[in-house]
């Protein structure tokens, strides 16, 4: 079946002129199409002179990278440290941006007296009282209430210390109490794995979570997909997808891509070869992810490959490799992946 995008971009009425050629950035193309284009900062980005002036020309909204996790905010029990994240948030509302939140509640990032004294006491406040202080202290766009509940395998829900405390009800605990605390941030369960690959078991599994939460009237407004893709790795199946993504929309929930980045790991030593294969599978999640009205939002995790460093056991790591996962370089270059979203970015039908 060949899509009303594809059969426009075959005439080339989608041709997107390369950055080299036009000055505005994934931002304006992204709004002329109905939709925000962000991504994730971190304060050590903010320190480095040469990314601000990239993040403010290239994006409309920033989601803290690790600043708005547990281990930061909260390090002893009921001492909050809200500093690195008020950084985050004020050069946000100083430069026009808004901000997203991630994550509320996940199974990692979690300060070490968190778990003790869960099992000490099923202290609902322990999991309500963050998720109140944080979303009353900032006016997010958008925030993950609850990250990757689900096992990667789709075979139910992922072992955790809020599972321990109170049972799979700790989702619902957490959707409602984000909704107490601020009405207008729109909630979403955010989780990697419907991407890419037939992966039918795990949308089955996200799907049913979902449904669950839906009949039983919680306050769910959409679903994150964080969209690490690999680009020597399992494929984007754009059918499988595409109906994946017409579940999510008959359900009335909207879609946001939380967390976009593309693993070149495995691919040739050549760069070129490399930059090519992550723009091609960016292109190919893209085109069918922004077919659907109920995308409102696209992050990339990464603007930038300066600090994609690969962990220290990556075995590559010891002969210079890095990852090439973002639209720039490590030298703040456009990488062909820049040129793929544009692409898809302007090929959005917006008249739904
Ligand atoms: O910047 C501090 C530094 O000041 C301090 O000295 C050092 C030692 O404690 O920690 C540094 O912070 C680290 C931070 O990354 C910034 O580099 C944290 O230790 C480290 O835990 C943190 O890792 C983050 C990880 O989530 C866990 O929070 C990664 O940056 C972040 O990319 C990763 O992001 C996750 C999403 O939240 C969920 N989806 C998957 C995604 C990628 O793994």
């Amino acid at each position: 079946m060949i899509t009303r995008r594809a059969a426009l971009a075959g005439a080339g009425a989608l041709a997107v002129p390369t950055q080299a050629q036009d000055l505005r950035s994934l931002k304006s193309i992204a709004a002329a199409k109905g939709f925000v284009f962000g991504a994730a900062a971190a304060t050590y980005e903010l320190k480095d002179a040469d990314y601000p002036p990239l993040l403010l020309r290239q994006a409309s909204q920033l989601v803290p990278e690790y600043e708005m996790k547990r281990n930061v905010l909260e390090p002893r029990q009921g001492q909050h440290d809200f500093s690195a994240l008020d950084l985050l948030w004020n050069f946000a509302r100083q430069n026009g941006l808004t901000m997203r939140g991630h994550p509320l509640v996940w199974y990692y990032a979690n300060p070490p007296w968190l778990k003790p004294a869960l099992q000490a006491r099923r202290d609902e406040t322990l999991l309500a009282g963050h998720i109140d202080a944080v979303l009353k202290r900032y006016a997010l766009s958008s925030v993950d209430v609850v990250n990757e509940a689900i096992l990667p395998d789709g075979t139910g829900l992922r072992p955790s210390l809020w599972l321990d405390a109170f049972g799979p009800g700790y989702i619902d605990m957490a959707f409602h109490a984000a909704r107490a605390a601020n009405p207008k941030t729109r909630l979403v369960y955010n989780d990697f794995g419907c991407e890419q690959g037939p992966n039918d078991r795990f949308r089955a599994a996200q799907l049913k979570l979902l449904d669950g939460l839906l009949a039983r009237k919680v306050p769910l407004d959409a679903l994150g997909l964080q969209g690490h893709l690999n680009a020597f790795g399992k494929a984007v199946d754009q059918k499988k997808l595409r109906d994946f993504l017409q579940e999510i929309h008959d359900r009335g929930l909207a879609i946001l891509v939380t967390e976009l980045d593309v693993d070149d790991t495995g691919g040739p030593s050549d760069i070129a070869a490399r930059d090519r294969a992550v723009a091609d599978e960016t292109r190919r999640f893209l085109d069918v992810v922004l077919d659907t009205p109920a995308t409102v939002a696209v992050l990339t995790w990464n603007l930038t490959d300066r600090y994609a460093d690969p962990p220290d056991e990556a075995p590559l790591k010891a002969l210079g490799w890095r990852y090439r996962k973002g639209p720039y370089d490590a030298r703040l270059a456009a990488k062909p992946m820049w040129d793929a979203m544009a692409q898809a970015f302007a090929g959005r039908r917006i008249a739904y």
